[in-house]
């Protein structure tokens, strides 16, 4: 590994605990939509993980299958939000049925980053493909400061 990507790959590690401690026992005694979708989110964390470990091994097909499985993730995701499914031990914040616009939006902003990797990682573009790494992670935040407690 090069000196550049070993700082690129440290950068990238320190982006993803921003979202993985505050939540290590968040579902205990979750049932239902919220366990499933809880399971779904917990998916995601890996599947960044992953993508980031492609990126130090220039995998680019396993950037790209995960990048998918996100991809199709976010197609289904307003499904697993039915109105008031907030009680404990979700997180999830009632604004998601306040300001069901502002939900779509971050929901299609995660979509379209999504694709956007899928896209760069079929170029092998490293650079691009950091890139575009960066911005799928800034939707997964930008959706939990708004519509995550
Ligand atoms: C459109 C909004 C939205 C997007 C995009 C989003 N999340 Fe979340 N996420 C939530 C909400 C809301 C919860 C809380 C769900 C609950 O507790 O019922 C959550 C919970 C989580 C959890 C905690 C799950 C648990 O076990 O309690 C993790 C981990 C997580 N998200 C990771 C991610 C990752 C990684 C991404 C991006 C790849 C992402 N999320 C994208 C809204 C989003």
């Amino acid at each position: 590994m090069n000196i550049k990507k070993l700082f690129i790959y440290l950068n990238l590690l320190l982006f993803m605990n921003i979202f993985s401690l505050s939540q290590l026992y968040a579902n205990e005694g979750a049932t239902g939509i919220i366990k499933e979708r809880m399971d779904k989110f917990k998916m995601s964390k890996s599947l960044m993980k992953k993508i980031n470990k492609g990126l130090q091994n220039d995998d680019f097909a396993t950037i790209e299958k995960s990048a998918q499985i996100l991809l199709n993730w976010s197609k289904e995701m307003s499904n697993y939000f039915p109105e008031g499914s907030d009680t404990p031990p979700s997180e999830a914040s009632s604004d998601i049925w306040l300001d069901p616009e502002g939900f779509k939006i971050a929901i299609k902003n995660f979509e379209l980053a999504s694709l956007e990797l899928i896209a760069q990682s079929q170029n092998k573009d490293f650079d691009m493909t950091v890139n575009s790494f960066r911005n799928l992670a800034k939707t997964c935040k930008g959706c939990h400061q708004k519509f995550r407690n």
